[in-house]
C-alpha cells in the first residue's frame, strides 16, 4: 500500500466525502453545511486561503473559531513541528520533557505579573475542568461565579460554568454551587461573590456569548471583589488572548491581573491541539501534597509544546499583536459603513481587535448572510453558540490588508443581496 496517506482521502468526489461524514460522523450537521451552501470538502490551506476539492479558494475568516492566529500552514511551524515528529512526537512520560519546561517558563514571561505553574491539557475545555478542581481545593471552598453568555467548554464542569440552558438542562445533574451572574454587572458580581465562592471565572471579551466585551470597570471590580472575599479570579483567554484583540491578553485592555489564565487555541498555531493553566504560585501549593492530582495522558506533549514554542516567538517576532490592532480597525470600519448603510438589518458591529461580532436583528437574517458570504467564498463563524444572532470575523493575525478588502465587499454585497430578498418585508414583525 506504499506510505503515501493522501490516497485515503484525495481524489474522492464530494458526494463520497458528504454521504460518508453523514453516515459515519453527523448526519444532521452534514444537512446545516448543505443548507448554508457547502457541499465540497478542504484538502490544504495557506495563510488566509483555504481550498477545497475542486480548487475553489475560501477566504478564511473563521479559522477554526479563533483558532489559526498565525494563518495556516505556517512555515516556520510547520518546520518545526516536523522537526520535532522526527525525533519523538511523544514522551515517554517519566523523562524530563524539556519542551514543556520551556513553554511553561516562556508562558510565566509573557502572561501578566505573578502568574508562573503551568498545567498542559488538550484543549479549552480540559483547561477549564482544571481550573474548577484547582480552585476547588486552593480555596478548600465550593461555589462557582460565572457569567450568562460564557462559554467555557462542553465536558460537566466546563458546561456547569457556561452560561446558555441549552446545552446544559440535558445533561443535568451538573455541578453543584454553581452561579450564573448578569454579564458586566458589577452589582451582581457584589451580590454572588462572597465567603463561600472558590473562583470567579470569566472570558475578557465573551467569544460564544457573541463578541461581549467586559467594560474596563468591570474587571477591575471582578479582581477587587475575589481580593476583599477570598476567591480566585479566573480569566478564560482560550479564544481572547495571544494577540486576537490587539493586546497581547484580553485583559490587558483592563490591567487586571488574574490568579489563574486559561489558553488554549491558537496557542500552538492551531498545529496540535494544546490547552494550558496558568496560574499564581499559591494555586500551586496542592501540588506538593500530590504531584500527580489532576494529569493529562497527552497533555505536555513535546509536539504540541515545541508548537507552541515556535508560536510564541512567531507573535513576537512577526508583531502580530499590533498587527491584530490595525487590521481589526480596518476591518471593523468596512463592516460598519455596510451597517450604516443597512440599520434594518445589521444591529451592531462590535469587538476588539480581530475579534469582531456582527449582530443581526434575526437568527434567519444571520442565515441569509451567511448565505451570501458563502456564496462570495468568505467563511465566517456561522453559529455563535450562546448567541445565533450573531455572527463572528476572527481571520489570521497576518491577514493582509488585499484580503480584509475581499471580507469587507462580500459582507456589503451580501446584506445588500439579504435587502433585496427581504424587500417589502418588516424585519421588525418577522
Ligand atoms: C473562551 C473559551 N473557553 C473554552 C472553550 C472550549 O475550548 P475547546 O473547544 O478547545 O474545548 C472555548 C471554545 O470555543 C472558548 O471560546
Amino acid at each position: 500500500m506504499g506510505t503515501d496517506f493522501s490516497r485515503f482521502y484525495d481524489g474522492l468526489d464530494d458526494a463520497t466525502v458528504v454521504q460518508t461524514f453523514s453516515d459515519y460522523v453527523n448526519p444532521a450537521l452534514s444537512q446545516v453545511l448543505q443548507f448554508i451552501g457547502f457541499s465540497s470538502y478542504e484538502v490544504e490551506a495557506q495563510g488566509s486561503i483555504v481550498r477545497d476539492s475542486s480548487g475553489r479558494e475560501f477566504l478564511d475568516c473563521l479559522g477554526g473559531y479563533g483558532t489559526m492566529s498565525l494563518g495556516h500552514s505556517h512555515p516556520k511551524l510547520v518546520a518545526a513541528c516536523k522537526a520535532q515528529l522526527d525525533r519523538m512526537a511523544f514522551s515517554s512520560r517519566i523523562l524530563f520533557n524539556a519542551p514543556q519546561a520551556m513553554l511553561a517558563k516562556k508562558l510565566a514571561e509573557v502572561t501578566p505579573g505573578a502568574l508562573h505553574y503551568s498545567f498542559f491539557c488538550n484543549s479549552g475545555a480540559e483547561a477549564a475542568e482544571a481550573a474548577v478542581k484547582f480552585a476547588r481545593i486552593t480555596t478548600k471552598r465550593k461555589k462557582l461565579v460565572s457569567a450568562k453568555g460564557a462559554y467555557h467548554g462542553k465536558t460537566i464542569g466546563a458546561l456547569s460554568v457556561s452560561g446558555r440552558d441549552k446545552y446544559k438542562t440535558p445533561f443535568g445533574p451538573l455541578v453543584k454551587d454553581v452561579e450564573n451572574v448578569e454579564w458586566n454587572s458589577i452589582e451582581d458580581l457584589e451580590r454572588a461573590v462572597d465567603a463561600d465562592t472558590a473562583a470567579l471565572l470569566l472570558e475578557p471579551v465573551q467569544g460564544e456569548g457573541g463578541i461581549n466585551v467586559a467594560s474596563n470597570e468591570y474587571l477591575q471590580a471582578a479582581r477587587r471583589l475575589c481580593d476583599e472575599r477570598g476567591a480566585l479570579l479566573v480569566f478564560d483567554e482560550v479564544q481572547c488572548g495571544l494577540g486576537r484583540t490587539g493586546k497581547m491578553w484580553g485583559c490587558d485592555w483592563a490591567e487586571v491581573e488574574p490568579d489563574i489564565m486559561l489558553l488554549a487555541k491558537a496557542l500552538s498555531g492551531g498545529a496540535i491541539p494544546i490547552g494550558a493553566v496558568v496560574a499564581h504560585p499559591r494555586v500551586w501549593e496542592f501540588w506538593n501534597d500530590a504531584p500527580l492530582i489532576h494529569s493529562s495522558t497527552f497533555g505536555g506533549n513535546p509536539l504540541a509544546c515545541i508548537a507552541g514554542l515556535a508560536t510564541l516567538e512567531i507573535i513576537e517576532e512577526e508583531n502580530l499583536v499590533e498587527r491584530a490592532a490595525r487590521a481589526g480597525e480596518l476591518l471593523m470600519k468596512g463592516l460598519r459603513e455596510t451597517q450604516a448603510k443597512f440599520p434594518n438589518l445589521v444591529k451592531e458591529v462590535r469587538g476588539r481587535g480581530l475579534m469582531i461580532g456582527v449582530e443581526f436583528p434575526l437568527e434567519d437574517i444571520t442565515s441569509l448572510v451567511l448565505a451570501g458570504l458563502a456564496q462570495r467564498n468568505v467563511l465566517v463563524v456561522p453559529y455563535t453558540f450562546n448567541n445565533p444572532t450573531v455572527t463572528r470575523f476572527e481571520p489570521p493575525l497576518n491577514i493582509s490588508d488585499e484580503h480584509i478588502q475581499w471580507a469587507i465587499k462580500a459582507f456589503d454585497e451580501a446584506v445588500a443581496q439579504t435587502a433585496e430578498l427581504l424587500e417589502g418585508v418588516d424585519v421588525e414583525a418577522m
